[in-house]
């Protein structure tokens, strides 16, 4: 009986990683409207191998091409949400906890 659970739980485990490996991650970088300020070069890929957490972006906007832009026009983000509480209040954070960050500057992110 232990047996069986013991393969039971391997299995699922096997199963689960093969449904991660099936997952649409979406491209390696993915370039951003920036308005006024020119557009931004995400390395998506570098973050999700980073952050590990999907949802610490995508809670606030789904996966999806063009959804921050899409969610802007309905009205229901607010212009430099994404960019002040997401992308900007991260990497200060990890600034400030002396680990490597992103950039801060707007130089950093618009306009490359
Ligand atoms: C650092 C923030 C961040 C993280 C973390 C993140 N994403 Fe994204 N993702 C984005 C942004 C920004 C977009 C583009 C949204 C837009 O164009 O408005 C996007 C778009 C996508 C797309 C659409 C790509 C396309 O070509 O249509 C997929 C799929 C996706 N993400 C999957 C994932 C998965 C799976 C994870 C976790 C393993 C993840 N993302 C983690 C920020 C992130
Ligand atoms: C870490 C990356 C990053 C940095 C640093 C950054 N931005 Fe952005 N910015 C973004 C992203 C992502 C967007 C698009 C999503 C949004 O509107 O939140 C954006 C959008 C914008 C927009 C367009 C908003 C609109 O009306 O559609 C402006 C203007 C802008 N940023 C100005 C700035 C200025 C000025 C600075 C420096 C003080 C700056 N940004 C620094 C990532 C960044
Ligand atoms: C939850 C934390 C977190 C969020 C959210 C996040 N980043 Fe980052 N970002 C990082 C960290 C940590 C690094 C440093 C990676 C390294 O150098 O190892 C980084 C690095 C970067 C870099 C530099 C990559 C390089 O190759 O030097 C860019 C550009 C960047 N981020 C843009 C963005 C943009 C645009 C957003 C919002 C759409 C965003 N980041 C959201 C944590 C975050």
């Amino acid at each position: 009986m232990k047996n069986r659970m013991v393969f039971l739980i391997a299995g699922i485990l096997v199963f689960s990683s093969f449904v991660n490996a099936d997952q649409n991650k979406g491209p390696e970088t993915i370039v951003l409207d920036g308005g006024s300020k020119g557009k931004i070069a995400l390395p998506h890929l570098t973050h999700q191998n980073m952050l590990k957490d999907c949802n610490a972006c995508h809670s606030t906007f789904p996966q999806k091409t063009g959804s921050i832009q899409a969610l802007k026009a309905e009205g229901k983000l607010e212009n430099k949400f994404v960019m002040n509480n997401l992308c900007i209040a991260c990497h200060r954070a990890e600034k400030k906890a002396g680990k490597p960050s992103g950039p801060i500057s707007c130089s950093g992110c618009h306009g490359n």
